[in-house]
């Protein structure tokens, strides 16, 4: 059965790293059928909106949709619901890819580009499990207003309900038994209503279905702290919306460069799933041609795994990129001197 991906290169930098995915994905799955959508900023000067509903309904009629980046500086002026990060939400929203996997792993050949000492990070392999359709990004109410006294305020919700926290955490578990078993759950218990509930529901579904898996909570300050100490003693992190979105890019530094790192974006079995890049869309060196693909070719890899039914060749893929790293391939970011095209010729190599 023919399988589709669509492809939202969006803004920025995504566009060039889209551009390079493809031309992999041609080569180890030439089956797979591609097409392609506005998302972002771009979408928002195309067609109104940041994303429109006839992007949307061929989003959830593919297989898989592999996305670039959205946003910069020209659209940041724009009203709320029109701002590109909004067509990113939406789609997340719609699809209900309710878990966000974020592996932050070390390729051995980049243990020197790390800002962290190398015998911290060498052999570093840690999953992020991020909460990504509730939360603070989505609760209401929110909003700007001004109150009696004419003082202006701005506010928002941070809400969880008992599933939301439950079928994120038995993704986090799932993933954790294929593992070392180990799960660190990761909230603000200590200030946050919301944060004793994650914890409270996560215990509760640890007690009910729990088995094989080695729960612990830490407190997402702390979590941060020890992610710059002592990596190595996390295996999966399970955090709500917010604080997976903070303490992932922290992560993604541990690795070398947030430019090798990959995400899945996961709903219910058989739904398609959202793989994108977990850097954003780099307004500063966009349309370059420096930007390093890796972390939307490695989303590929995961598209190829958790939607298109074609592990063997995620994992041929995941190797090409170790093996085009081993041989010296290096973006600027990794302190080398390659284009994105470059780049994307040596994994194509090395495939
Ligand atoms: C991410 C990004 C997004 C987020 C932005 C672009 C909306 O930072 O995927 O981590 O905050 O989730
Ligand atoms: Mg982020």
């Amino acid at each position: 059965m023919t399988k589709t991906i669509l492809l939202l290169p969006g803004d920025g930098i995504g566009p060039e790293v889209v551009a390079e995915a493809q031309r992999v994905a041609e080569a180890v799955a030439p089956d797979l059928v591609f097409e392609e959508g506005l998302v972002g900023g771009i979408a928002y000067d195309t067609e109104g909106d940041a994303i429109s509903a006839a992007t949307l309904a061929r989003a959830k009629a593919s297989d898989a949709v592999l996305l670039g980046a959205v946003g910069g500086p020209q659209w940041a002026g724009n009203p709320r619901d029109k701002r590109p990060e909004m067509g990113l939400l939406r789609l997340r929203k719609e699809l209900d890819v309710f878990a966000n996997l974020r592996p932050a792993y070390c390729f051995a050949p980049l243990v020197g580009a790390s800002s962290l000492k190398p015998e911290l990070i060498e052999g570093l392999d840690l999953m992020f499990v991020r909460e990504l359709t509730s939360g603070v990004y989505f609760g209401e109410p929110r909003g700007i207003g001004t109150d009696a006294s004419g003082e202006r305020f701005g506010y928002e919700t941070s809400r969880y309900t008992a599933s939301e926290v439950a079928r994120v955490a038995r993704v986090a578990f799932e993933i954790a038994r294929g593992r070392s078993g180990r799960v660190a759950s990761a909230e603000k218990s200590n200030v946050m209503e919301s944060g004793l509930f994650w914890r409270q529901e996560v215990t509760a579904l640890h007690e009910a279905e729990g088995e094989g898996v080695e729960l612990s909570h830490i407190l997402a300050d702390a979590c941060a702290m020890e992610l710059v100490r002592a990596p190595k003693q996390f295996d999966v992190i399970l955090c709500g919306n917010l604080f997976g979105d903070i303490l992932s890019d922290a992560a993604a530094m541990l690795t070398g460069s947030i430019g090798m790192l990959p995400s899945a974006s996961l709903g219910a079995a058989g739904a398609p799933g959202l793989y994108e890049p977990v850097h954003g869309s780099a307004p500063d060196i966009a349309g370059q041609g420096i930007a390093n693909p890796c972390a939307t070719i490695l989303s590929l890899a995961m598209a190829l795994r958790w939607s298109l039914d074609m592990a063997a060749q995620a994992d041929r893929l995941k190797l090409a990129v170790g093996r085009a790293l081993e041989q010296g391939a290096r973006t600027r970011d990794l302190g080398g001197e390659m284009t994105t095209r470059q780049m994307g010729d040596a994994i194509l190599a090395a495939l």
